[in-house]
């Protein structure tokens, strides 16, 4: 096993239910380090360029205007296969595949609004982590 990073986000259906430290609890329960940790107000072209990816997907716009529409808390979490841990401990992308005890399962709303962002690969964590975290904000 490998000690990685992977990046995180506290999506604003989460933050607006007051759920940021029960999401942490259970990713430090898992096994995970919390690095580095901010809570911020996305803007648009922060969003759009951060879901690139899904630019042409049918929900793109839907998902720009969900992350923006509150308080969102990016994190660097650290520690043994970080990138597949924090997978595990947030469950499917959409709630109703997500397995029991998960955060999605436990707190997401929606495939929308379902609480936690987390990396799905090294590479993509490391432009995630570098998008939003300079390296001297990170400590393990
Ligand atoms: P996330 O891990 O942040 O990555 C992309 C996001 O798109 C995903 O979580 C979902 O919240 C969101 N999304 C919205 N609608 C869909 C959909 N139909 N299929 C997949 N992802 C969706």
């Amino acid at each position: 096993m490998a000690l990685e990073r992977t990046f995180s986000i506290v999506k604003p259906d989460a933050t607006r239910r007051n759920l940021t430290g029960a999401i942490c609890k259970m990713l430090e329960d898992g096994g995970l380090r919390i690095v580095a940790q901010k809570r911020i107000q996305m803007t648009q072209a922060q969003a759009e360029t951060f879901y690139g990816v899904h630019k042409e997907r049918p929900f793109f716009g839907d998902l720009v205007s969900f992350m923006t529409s509150g308080p969102v808390v990016v994190q660097v979490l650290e520690g043994e296969d970080a990138i597949a841990r924090n997978r595990e401990i947030m469950g499917a992308t959409n709630p109703a595949d997500a397995a029991e005890g998960t955060i999605r399962k436990t707190f997401a709303e929606s495939i929308e609004a379902n609480s936690a962002h987390g990396s799905d690969s090294a590479e993509n964590a490391a432009i995630e982590i570098a998008y939003f975290f300079a390296g001297c904000e990170i400590t393990g």
